[in-house]
């Protein structure tokens, strides 16, 4: 039987939950690391964990977080003065970050990342799909591709798949950092990359957000136990990213999560799958939870299209990847 106090915490969390707002600000994350009495992750000593995105925002705060917990580090993104700025803060916290410059949409650029962390890394222990961004107007990476499905599902796919043979093979992690921006939409393939002409780019990110979460659960079939993969979405975060595509956000200001409290459940799912004891459940996560997958209606795939997706989706991505 549940305590009152497991109850209690469990109702607090399904209020919040409903209500979206309560679950996505920083109201969610106070009450249930609260109610939840969360405690420090497990320690992340001897591991290696390459951070994409790492150069600002929550990438950045996933880095750190890793880095007190002892994780060494391999970050990434294109900005290098603000890496290196990361790769400062990962040392004020006791931590090794190496930086590597790369823009994640140029295969050329993916494959000079890989080759640096393979070179002097003698296995990863995890990967972090962080970098991300909601393009308010149509854009193509160098090949053509829509930008916003190039960065959040080919890039994430290319570095996996370059990298998965230097993941420790006994027990390695991905977490992929989607968005609660997701549920508004179903995975279709056929719609997932949008051309110019009906392009609009919070539709094109929750396109993409929601295919983050398919390919981290194809991930999970084809590669556990040796691997855990995870989606994770970490609230309404006041980062640069934020205020550069949804300036309307910023209006709920201190409502909003820091950076640190959108990297929890990233940092923690990191070090929950590496511990040594059972790994946390696949899916998708929020504020050391499971969550749904749909709450929108129209947004749950059939039972014969839930079984294909994943398939579908991975062999879309190693055919444009
Ligand atoms: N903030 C939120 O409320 C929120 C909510 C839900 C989900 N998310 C997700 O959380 C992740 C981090 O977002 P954030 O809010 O922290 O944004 P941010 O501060 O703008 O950080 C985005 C990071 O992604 C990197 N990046 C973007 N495109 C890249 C590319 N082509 N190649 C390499 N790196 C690239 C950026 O690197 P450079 O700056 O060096 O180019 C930067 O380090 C994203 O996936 C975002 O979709 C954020």
């Amino acid at each position: 039987m549940q305590s009152t106090g497991r109850l209690l915490t469990n109702a607090a969390d399904a209020v919040l939950e409903a209500s979206i707002f309560g679950s996505f600000t920083r109201i969610g994350f106070d009450v249930r690391s609260r109610s939840g009495k969360w405690r420090e992750p497990p320690r992340l000593d001897g591991k290696t964990i390459l951070v994409t995105g790492a150069s600002s925002g929550i990438g950045r705060a996933i880095a750190v977080g890793l880095a007190k917990l002892g994780a060494e580090l391999w970050i990434t993104g294109r900005n290098e003065q603000r890496l290196a700025e990361t790769a400062r803060s990962v040392k004020s916290a006791g931590g090794r970050a190496r930086l590597v410059v790369a823009d994640l949409v140029v295969a050329s650029q993916v494959k000079d990342l890989v080759e640096r962390v393979v070179a002097d890394a003698s296995a990863l222990d995890g990967i972090v799909h962080n970098a991300g961004a909601l393009f308010g107007d149509y854009r193509e990476a160098p090949d053509g591709t829509e930008l916003t499905v190039a960065t959040h599902v080919i890039a994430p796919f290319r570095v996996t798949e370059l990298l998965l043979p230097h993941l420790r093979p006994a027990r390695s992690v991905l977490v992929t950092v989607s968005s609660g921006g997701m549920y508004t939409e179903r995975f279709d393939l056929a719609r997932l990359e949008m051309d110019a002409s009906e392009y609009r780019g919070a539709v094109a990110y929750a396109r993409a957000k929601r295919a983050q979460v398919v390919l981290a659960s194809e991930w999970q079939r084809r590669l556990s136990p040796a691997v855990s993969s995870y989606s994770a979405h970490p609230g309404w975060v006041n980062t640069e990213g934020l205020q550069g595509a949804l300036a309307g956000m910023s209006r709920l200001g201190p409502l909003l999560r820091s950076p640190d409290q959108g990297a929890d459940t990233i940092v923690w799912l990191v070090g929950e799958a590496l511990a040594g004891g059972d790994v946390p459940q696949p899916g998708f996560w929020h504020d050391r939870r499971r969550r749904g997958e749909y709450y929108r209606p129209g947004t749950r795939p059939g039972r014969l299209e839930a079984l294909s997706e994943g398939d579908s989706l991975w062999e879309w991505c190693a055919s444009r990847a």
